[in-house]
């Protein structure tokens, strides 16, 4: 199994894919009633070139994204969707960024030399998103689980925006990737996030605060800005890609409820 990482975190479910995609017979085990039935069959597809040798029609499985700054809530709101798929007889595999077994120690290595050009690193990036794609994400799906991303391409391409990296190139390099069922982004303004982010970790990170594009050499301030350049580079991203924005500044609560019924309508077309 993938080790843990600050990026993300993915644990592949114990379930059976057999058992993902039987009709849920267990009451929701918790106070959201919703009806949780067999996922409705979609027609998935790539955004571009995909992989060679993939059957589209063959993934039966769900892809959900949850997409955010650090500390927009990403983890919180996913323990609680996998406890509630699981809960109710689906299937759950988690994947996220840097968790690939090809080249996730190497990609952390060569962020601690921050050596590489952005180019480089964007290539190394995007190797540990395909090798996640081709050995996690399509089998999970043909196998019929529900895959929960914790980030997906967006995130990737937001940070080569902002670093000046040309925008054809990034969304032809990431044509690679599997259009999701739903892609929720839990929007923090970036005041909030170092907020959360001090609390959780006492400190801000490196590469999250943009320290690398050259900003401010004040952390806080190189921090503010970046997110909201990422923030910006995610707005563009909204329509095309079809985000659901949920405002991620409410309580946990409130922003699970808009998440799972989301989650629903995505999957089960409740
Ligand atoms: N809706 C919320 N309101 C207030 N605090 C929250 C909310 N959701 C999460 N938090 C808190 O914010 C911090 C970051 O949350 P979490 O770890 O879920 O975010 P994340 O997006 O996964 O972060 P990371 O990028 O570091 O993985 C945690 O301390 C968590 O308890
Ligand atoms: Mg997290």
């Amino acid at each position: 199994m993938p080790i843990e990482r600050k990026d993300d975190m993915s644990q592949p479910s114990k379930k059976s894919p057999s058992k993902g995609l039987r009709r849920g017979r267990r009451k929701p085990n918790d106070r959201h009633q919703l009806q949780v039935e067999a996922p409705l069959a979609s027609e998935s597809r790539f955004y571009g070139q995909g992989l060679p040798g993939v059957n589209t029609e063959t993934l039966t499985g769900k892809l959900i994204v949850l997409e955010g700054a650090d500390g927009s809530g990403r983890s919180t709101q996913i323990r609680k969707l996998v406890d509630w798929l699981e809960g109710n007889g689906h299937a759950a595999v988690q994947v996220g960024i840097k968790r690939s077994t090809l080249v996730s120690e190497e990609l952390e290595r060569a962020q601690e030399g921050n050596i590489l050009s952005h180019t480089t690193m964007s290539l190394f990036y995007a190797t540990d998103f395909a090798d996640q794609l081709e050995n996690i994400i399509i089998p999970s799906l043909s196998a019929g689980f529900i895959v929960i991303a914790d980030r997906y391409i967006y995130t990737l391409m937001a940070r080569d925006w902002v670093r000046g990296m040309n925008r054809q190139w990034v969304t032809n390099l990431y044509g690679m990737a599997l259009i999701p069922d739903a892609v929720f982004y839990l929007n923090v303004s970036p005041t909030q996030l170092i907020q959360r982010n001090l609390s959780k970790n006492k400190t801000l990170d490196y590469w999250e605060s943009g320290m690398d594009v050259g900003l401010s050499r004040d952390i806080f301030d190189s921090f503010v800005e970046y997110q909201k350049r990422m923030k910006k580079a995610f707005m563009s991203m909204q329509r095309t890609y079809r985000f659901q924005v949920i405002d991620g500044e409410q309580s946990s609560d409130a922003v699970y409820d808009e998440l799972i019924r989301g989650v629903n309508q995505a999957i089960f077309g409740a």
